[in-house]
């Protein structure tokens, strides 16, 4: 039986006066990777940032392996085991690459060090690259420094937001190789657009449209669903 991880429930996100998210409901399954879908402006990011506390709901609930996540602070919501990897990166880049990894480690025990010389497995540019400045990495390294990081804590939990955003199509398959691979050891939530990538690795999908969810399905649905395709994402 596949047991829920997180659960979104009709939540609604202001930002500032504007009402973004009018009612999303979606929910990740343990091992699955769960992706996240809709045109620009649909609410995809703003759903991340709200679980992850940063956009907080003002109505509606967010439950985490059984725990309410409303009201919580991001630090606190992180520390439960929810790993973030934003659409901008949040790379910092003024420091290494190697100080960007400790500053994201939370512990430095011996499961956090297996699992660091893992990720520089999956990722040897990384490793290439230790010494050298955040800011000087091509878009896709920086992507594998973001996705390391959040990566590197144990987190039951990734949410990822459009990994394949800006790179060329051989880092995109670079990208979506690992979290192929990271699939193995964690729950997914993915917002992706590029949709090779989004049916390739998605178990299941949500689709968003103006702050509402309004389809939801196994991937394998969506395949062969070209109209749903064509109204909701633009392509067929
Ligand atoms: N700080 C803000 N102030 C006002 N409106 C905002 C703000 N942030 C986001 N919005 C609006 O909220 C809506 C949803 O934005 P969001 O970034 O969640 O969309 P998205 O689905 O991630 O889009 P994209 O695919 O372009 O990344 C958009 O209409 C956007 O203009
Ligand atoms: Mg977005």
């Amino acid at each position: 039986m596949m047991t829920t991880l997180l659960k979104v429930e009709g939540i609604q996100t202001f930002i500032e006066q504007f009402h973004i998210l009018q009612g999303v409901d979606f929910e990740a399954k343990q091992g699955e990777v769960t992706v996240l879908l809709g045109r620009n402006g649909a609410g995809k990011t703003t759903t991340l940032r709200s679980v992850m506390g940063l956009n907080p709901p003002q109505k509606g609930s967010v439950t985490f392996d059984g725990q309410n996540l409303v009201g919580l602070a991001t630090y606190e919501i992180a520390k439960k085991g929810i790993g973030f990897v934003p659409e901008d990166q949040g790379v910092f880049g003024e420091l290494t690459v190697e100080e960007n990894m400790k500053v994201a480690m939370r512990k430095n025990d011996d499961a956090s060090m297996a699992r660091l010389d893992w990720i520089l497995d999956l990722f040897p540019d990384l490793k290439t690259f230790w010494k050298k400045r955040g800011g000087n990495l091509s878009g896709g390294q920086k992507q594998m420094l973001a996705i390391s990081r959040a990566y590197v804590n144990n987190s039951k939990l990734l949410l990822i937001d459009e990994p394949s955003k800006g790179l060329a199509p051989i880092m995109v398959e670079k990208v979506m190789d690992s979290i192929q691979q990271m699939k193995n050891e964690t729950t997914i939530i993915l917002v992706e657009q590029n949709f090779h990538m989004a049916s390739t690795i998605g178990d299941c999908f949500y689709i968003l449209d103006d702050g509402r969810t309004v389809h939801h399905g196994l991937m394998d649905e969506l395949k062969e669903n070209e109209e749903l395709r064509r109204n909701y994402l633009g392509i067929a």
